[in-house]
């Protein structure tokens, strides 16, 4: 018998995907010359806010801009825990101006925000746990923004390694169930990372080459409810049988880019 799951409700920042696009190619998943259907994407984009609210999450916008086609990717701009937000240094230059946009952003609502001397990409590779940070390194966030990220939060920031290109960044290789517990695919990181993912999660929900292909890692969980791509049938029915509900959401346009729902999804805390 699985356990009854508990939902949390969140506070989430998102970016509409009014001028998304892919353009350039940061990671293997974008071919610049495969075309995006933008109505299908904004379309998409919208059933994920919609499944959020009804499922009684809060949802805030910042406002798009253009020329930034991964704007919408909100995840990679901060990291917020405890009201102390962490802003961002993007690895590719054409990212870069993306920060000012959400700095500016949290500036109106009330946050002072950290400016980064290192590169790193907010929730894309620093991903809370209830009690610490796990931080992703290899491909765009260094060892060096994880330092200044514990000096900055005071909370134990630990250091994965990630070593498959298609899973650059921690987002697409781990998630967050719970305070008790996460969901992963091991093969997404070193030898010494599973080592200790092993050590602090025995019981973790493993996932396949397979769930990490259809960017089943990519989900956004509120302790019940795991907002999951439709693709990642497998693991969606896996994490059932543990006790969470999955809630379908295809997204499938920005996968093109390299991204998915956690992605598209910063959670301030
Ligand atoms: N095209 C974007 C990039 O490569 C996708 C970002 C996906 N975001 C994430 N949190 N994994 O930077």
């Amino acid at each position: 018998m699985s356990e009854t799951r508990v939902q949390r409700p969140r506070r989430f920042l998102v970016c509409e995907p009014r001028h998304f696009a892919v353009q350039y190619a940061i990671n293997p998943w974008m071919q610049p010359d495969r075309p995006v259907d933008v109505d299908l994407a904004r379309g998409q984009w919208q059933t994920l806010i919609r499944a959020y609210r009804t499922h009684g999450h809060t949802v805030e916008s910042v406002e798009p801009v253009p020329g930034l086609p991964d704007m919408v990717f909100a995840a990679n701009a901060a990291f917020v825990v405890g009201g102390r937000v962490f802003g961002s240094l993007f690895h590719a230059p054409e990212r870069r101006p993306e920060s000012l946009h959400y700095d500016t952003w949290f500036k109106g609502a009330g946050y002072d925000v950290y400016r980064p001397e290192a590169v790193t990409e907010g929730e894309g590779d620093l991903v809370w746990t209830g009690r610490y940070v796990l931080a992703g390194t290899g491909f765009r966030t260094t060892r060096e923004a994880h330092r200044e990220a514990q000096e900055f939060l005071g909370h134990p920031v630990i250091g994965l390694t990630l070593v498959d290109p298609y899973f650059y960044h921690l987002d697409t290789a781990l998630f967050v169930l719970d305070d008790d517990n996460i969901c992963y695919y091991p093969e997404a990181f070193s030898a010494g990372s599973r080592e200790v993912l092993r050590r602090l999660y025995p019981d973790a929900v493993l996932a396949t080459r397979e769930d990490a292909m259809a960017f089943g890692l990519n989900s956004v969980c509120d302790g019940r409810n795991v907002f999951i791509a439709p693709q990642a049938e497998a693991l969606a029915e896996n994490l059932a049988g543990h006790g969470y509900v999955p809630v379908p959401v295809d997204l499938s346009e920005f996968h093109k880019a390299g991204g998915g729902i956690k992605c598209c999804t910063q959670e301030i805390r």
